[in-house]
C-alpha cells in the first residue's frame, strides 16, 4: 500500500473524507502548519499519526518548506495530499514532489484561483459553480485538472450556502482522484494528466450531480 501524508491547515473535512474512504494506500501522517487546526483530533483521536510543522516558527518559506518535505519524507510519503492547507508552497517543494502532490480547490478551475472563491463566483454571476482536484504546479490553483464537479448556483445563494453545496462534492470528488492516482490508474505525464483507461476518465472526470 503506497504511504501517502494528508497536509491540513483547520477544519479536515476534507481529510475526514480521505480517511474515510479507506482509500488504496496507508496514511502515514496528517501534517498541520497550525497548532490548533481542528483536523489534528480527529485524525489523532483515530489513530492517524500526527505532526505540526508551525509556519510562524521559521524566517521564510524556504526553510519552512525544507522541513515539511523533510517530515513527510522522513515518514515515508509517497502522495501528497493538500487538504486546505492554507500556504504557498515554493518552487523547490513542488518539484520535489512533482506528480505525486494533489490539492482540492473550491472552484471550477481556471475560475476563480486564491481565496474566497464563492464571493467572487456570486460577484461574477456565474451559473454554475464547483470544485477541482488538481496536481500541484508552481503556479497558485492552476495544475493540471483530474476530477471536476458542477453545481448549480441557486437563487438566493449566500457565500455560505454556496460553499456548503461545493464541500460536499470535494468530499466525493477527492477521494475519487486520490484513489485513482494511488491505483496508478491517473499520473501526470509531461504536464498532462493520462489515465489508464479512457471510458474510466470520462466517466470520472467531470461530476454534474443531480440537483
Ligand atoms: C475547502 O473548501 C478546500 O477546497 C479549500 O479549503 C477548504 C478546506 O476545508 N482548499 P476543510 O479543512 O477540508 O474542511
Amino acid at each position: 500500500m503506497k504511504p501517502y501524508v494528508i497536509l491540513i491547515s483547520g477544519r479536515g473535512s476534507n481529510m475526514q473524507a480521505l480517511l474515510q474512504a479507506r482509500l488504496p494506500g496507508q496514511c502515514v501522517a496528517v501534517i498541520s502548519n497550525r497548532p490548533e487546526a481542528a483536523g489534528l483530533a480527529w485524525a489523532a483521536d483515530r489513530g492517524v499519526p500526527t505532526r505540526i510543522v508551525d509556519h510562524r516558527r521559521f524566517p521564510a518559506r524556504e526553510a519552512f518548506d525544507a522541513t515539511l518535505a523533510e517530515e513527510i519524507e522522513g515518514v515515508g510519503g509517497e502522495l501528497v495530499l493538500l487538504a486546505g492547507f492554507m500556504r504557498i508552497l515554493t518552487p523547490g517543494f513542488v518539484e520535489r514532489f512533482a506528480g505525486r502532490l494533489l490539492n482540492i480547490h473550491p472552484s471550477l478551475l481556471p475560475a476563480f484561483p486564491g481565496l474566497n472563491t464563492h464571493e467572487a463566483a456570486l460577484a461574477a454571476g456565474v451559473r454554475l459553480h464547483g470544485c477541482t482536484v488538481h496536481f500541484v504546479t508552481s503556479a497558485l490553483d492552476s495544475g493540471p485538472i483530474i476530477i471536476q464537479a458542477a453545481v448549480p448556483v441557486l437563487a438566493g445563494d449566500t457565500p455560505d450556502s454556496l460553499a456548503a453545496r461545493v464541500l460536499q462534492q470535494e468530499h466525493i470528488i477527492y477521494p475519487q482522484a486520490a484513489r485513482a492516482v494511488l491505483d496508478g490508474r491517473c499520473r501526470l505525464e509531461s504536464g498532462r494528466v493520462v489515465w489508464d483507461d479512457d471510458a474510466t476518465s470520462a466517466d470520472l472526470a467531470l461530476r454534474v450531480p443531480a440537483q
